[in-house]
């Protein structure tokens, strides 16, 4: 089991977030998260990586309790935030390897494996583009190029498509379908577009805090 959640709840004030959510994923396994805007999806996703604390419940990630093992779970898991976390003054490649740097790879190794990913998500020829200058689609492929880098066993992503055309979505969902078919990663995926999800190995639907 990749992950375990079990009756977990979130009231921020008086509004009840969550509400009781129980849910599994298995190792492997392609997963949607799907509920409208506010019904608790970015909470969920923050809770899960320790930045929020939930009220009651109880989380296990690769079999860990998270509240005591959340560097090692942090260390294994590739995020890609709802809000783009690049730093738009620094180049693609230069993104990729800062974030390296900080998460101690070594030059030798982090440059080809960068190179690969540049190219795996065709952002090869923009590698020298400041971040704020690629396109809305760019800046999401280069957040999951960056995801990557660690060589993840799972990988989660929030609104990974939202704001791009059909075409760049696309490009996108095909990327995540490849990720969990040929590179084994299981996935997460949180979307408020239900018409998206397609391909996925299981839904899970929130709505106003539970899931239904
Ligand atoms: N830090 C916070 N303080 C108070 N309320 C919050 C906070 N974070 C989220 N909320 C509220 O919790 C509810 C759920 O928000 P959340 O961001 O989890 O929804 P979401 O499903 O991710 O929505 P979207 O599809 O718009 O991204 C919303 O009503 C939001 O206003
Ligand atoms: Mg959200």
């Amino acid at each position: 089991m990749i992950l375990e959640v079990n009756n977990l709840s979130k009231k921020y004030g008086k509004l009840e977030v969550l509400k009781n959510i129980s849910f599994t994923i298995n190792k492997g396994e392609y997963v949607a998260v799907v509920g409208k805007n506010g019904a608790g999806k970015s909470t969920l996703l923050n809770i899960l990586l320790g930045l929020v604390a939930a009220d009651s419940g109880e989380i296990k990630i690769f079999e860990k309790n998270l509240e005591n093992n959340i560097t090692f779970i942090l260390s294994k898991i590739g995020i890609v935030f709802q809000q783009h976390t690049l730093d738009f003054d620094l180049t693609a490649k230069k993104n990729l390897l800062f974030y390296a740097d900080i998460h101690g790879m070594k030059r030798s190794s982090s440059k080809i494996k960068i190179e690969k990913l540049l190219k795996r998500f065709e952002l090869q020829n923009f590698e020298n583009y400041r971040a704020r200058d690629l396109s809305g689609g760019m800046k999401r492929r280069l957040e999951i190029a960056r995801a990557l880098l660690k060589d993840p066993d799972f990988l989660i992503l929030d609104e990974a498509t939202s704001g791009l055309d059909p075409s760049a979505r696309e490009l996108i969902l095909n990327d995540i379908k490849k990720l969990t078919k040929e590179d084994k990663i299981t996935v997460l995926t949180i979307t408020h577009l239900e018409n998206e999800i397609t391909d996925v190995d299981r839904v899970i639907k929130i709505e106003k805090g539970k899931i239904i």
